[in-house]
């Protein structure tokens, strides 16, 4: 027998309440139960960062953290990122720069770009490299997406 537990938190500003297997993952929980398929699944075991999400202002992986461990935090996926003027900035700057091909690993790069830009990192290469080293990437080869992330630290500190 499975066992469940209720949980509640806040996933991209809304309320959310649900019975969940103790055992389920959160990017699991996000995609399966709640809809949120931004995220995606690659690894499944913390190597890729596809599945990288913000819970309590914090990128995790998604497939490393159990989703009743989310119980009473705020997650937010890359759906509720355009809620952010600096997300919003920093997507204009992947598409402008052509920062992603097949987009499998962008909801993930997103999550950790924005993390870097938000801690005050600096657009030096190879800094925001050594951030992302945790997200891969099969199609781009990194250099527009570093690309597009100092374009948004400097928009963003100009
Ligand atoms: Fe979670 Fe790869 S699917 S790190
Ligand atoms: Fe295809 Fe990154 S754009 S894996």
């Amino acid at each position: 027998m499975t066992r469940s537990m209720t949980i509640a938190l806040t996933v991209n500003g809304e309320a959310v309440s649900a019975a969940v297997p103790v055992r389920r993952n959160l990017v699991d929980f996000l995609r399966h139960d709640l809809g949120l398929t931004g995220s995606h699944v690659g690894c499944e075991h913390g190597v890729c960062g596809a599945c990288t999400v913000t819970v309590d202002g914090q990128t995790v992986r998604g497939c490393l953290m159990l989703a009743v461990q989310a119980n009473g935090s705020t997650v937010t996926t890359v759906e509720g990122l355009s809620d952010q003027a600096l997300a919003r900035t920093l997507q204009a700057a992947f598409t402008r720069r052509n920062a992603l091909q097949c987009g499998f690993c962008t909801p993930g790069m997103l999550a950790s770009a924005l993390s870097y830009i938000a801690s005050g990192g600096a657009a030096d290469r190879r800094a925001i490299r050594e951030h992302l080293s945790g997200n891969y990437c099969r199609c781009t080869g990194y250099q527009s997406i570093v690309d597009a992330i100092c374009d948004t630290i400097e928009e963003s500190r100009a």
